[in-house]
């Protein structure tokens, strides 16, 4: 028996992209003799077509045996009339919560290759390796109370929880402050603790923390702060920690300094380093189904698996060096293209990485 690893393609251009990370996966397989066996399941939207729910048992079921999951992206117009309990995203939300999946790592590099495509000045960018470690199964995403209430005075009112436990902060601050001893060792924590309680808490919790890694220089910022730096002077940066909601819109506006949200990858791990590797970006409803889809934050997230769940370095850095020949060879998807350049399609692209990888 090899190694399982459950692919969810997902939903919109999810089996597009997953189509063309699984083809740089079985050369991979194949060159690094790594024994994989890949197994296909179903989750968000698809998933509420085929059984009625985003996270089927049998999802959930395959997930927990499996080494590593590779997730393309859920949801879309299609599904935003379903009932919010049964939304595609919480079929997500469910699988990282049920699977503890605590600690996105979402890498936001820019490849030298794609300097023209970033929406900042070239100076700004050159050799930008920023590390955002986002918490992925608190604070307000998942804090209870939440919901839609009617009031007394009939006016409807929603409202959530932002909440974060002590032991909550100290786990990811834990996994921020170890990768960055293995970088530039310096954190940024990003919170509103001039606003917000539950991040008063996070910063005198991510202090306490510090003091187990004096090698690492600690800094805080505020959140709407740290959104600004972002795009005046990314190169600031080394690592972030932050919550899971800032984490979730800082991501995003990083992934435009490395060119497109198309070439952002990311892992979600567990306490023992087990995960689930996806792009940060989402279903695209606007570009499916014309070949227009980046694949890169997918081949790039397959990258990561290797490196943090497989324990490959090698077939990582392979799979990075293929990512970087064909930039080399100036192929380009639609949301990277500059003049110059070759524009290629979807499939095009990751049959590129693919033979980069075999030569
Ligand atoms: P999105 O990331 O899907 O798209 C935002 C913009 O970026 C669109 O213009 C899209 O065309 C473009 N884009 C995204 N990925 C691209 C790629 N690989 N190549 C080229 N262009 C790309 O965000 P959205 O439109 O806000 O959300 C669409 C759906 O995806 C929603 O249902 C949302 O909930 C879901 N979503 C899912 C995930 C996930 O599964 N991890 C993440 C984010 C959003
Ligand atoms: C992401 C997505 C998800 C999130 C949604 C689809 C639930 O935006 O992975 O960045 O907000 O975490
Ligand atoms: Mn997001």
């Amino acid at each position: 028996m090899g190694k399982k690893i459950l692919v969810l393609p997902g939903d919109y251009i999810g089996p597009e992209i997953m189509a063309e990370a699984v083809k740089v996966l079985e050369v991979v397989d194949d060159r690094f003799r790594l024994g994989l066996e890949l197994e296909y399941g179903l989750l968000g939207g698809a998933a509420i077509d085929a059984h009625g729910v985003p996270l089927p048992e049998e999802t959930l079921a395959s997930a927990r045996e499996a080494e590593a999951i590779l997730l393309g992206a859920v949801g879309g117009p299609k599904w935003d009339h379903v009932e919010r309990h049964l939304r595609p995203e919480r079929g997500l939300l469910a699988i990282r919560s049920e699977l503890q999946l605590f600690g996105n790592l979402r890498p936001a590099i820019l490849y030298p290759q794609l300097a023209e495509a970033s929406s900042l000045k070239p100076e700004l960018v050159a050799g930008l390796d920023i590390l955002i470690v986002r918490e992925l199964t608190g604070g307000i995403y998942f804090g209870e109370p939440r919901g839609i209430r009617t009031l007394e005075n009939g006016e409807r009112e929603g409202y959530n929880t932002y909440r974060y436990s002590e032991s909550e902060v100290r786990r990811i601050a834990h996994l921020a402050f170890s990768l960055a001893q293995k970088r530039d060792r310096r954190l940024c924590s990003v919170d509103k603790a001039n606003v917000l309680e539950a991040t008063v808490l996070w910063r005198e919790v991510v202090e306490e923390v510090a003091a187990e890694y004096p090698d690492v220089e600690l800094s805080h910022m505020y959140v709407d702060n740290a959104a600004m730096q972002l795009v005046r002077a990314p190169k600031q940066f080394d690592v972030i920690v932050t919550g899971n909601m800032f984490g979730d819109i800082l991501s995003d506006a990083a992934a435009m300094l490395t060119g497109s949200i198309g070439m952002l990858p990311s892992a979600s791990l567990d306490q023992a380093g087990r995960g689930m590797y996806e792009p940060c970006h989402g279903s695209a409803p606007d570009i499916a189904g014309e070949g227009k889809a980046n694949p890169l934050a997918t081949i790039l997230s397959v990258a990561m698996m290797l490196r943090y769940t497989l324990g490959n370095a090698d077939a990582a850095v392979a799979v990075e060096a293929a990512v970087s020949a064909v930039l080399d060879q100036g192929l380009r998807t639609p949301d990277i293209y500059s003049d110059g350049q070759q524009r290629v399609s979807t499939t095009e692209m990751g049959a590129a990485v693919a033979a980069a990888l075999q030569e």
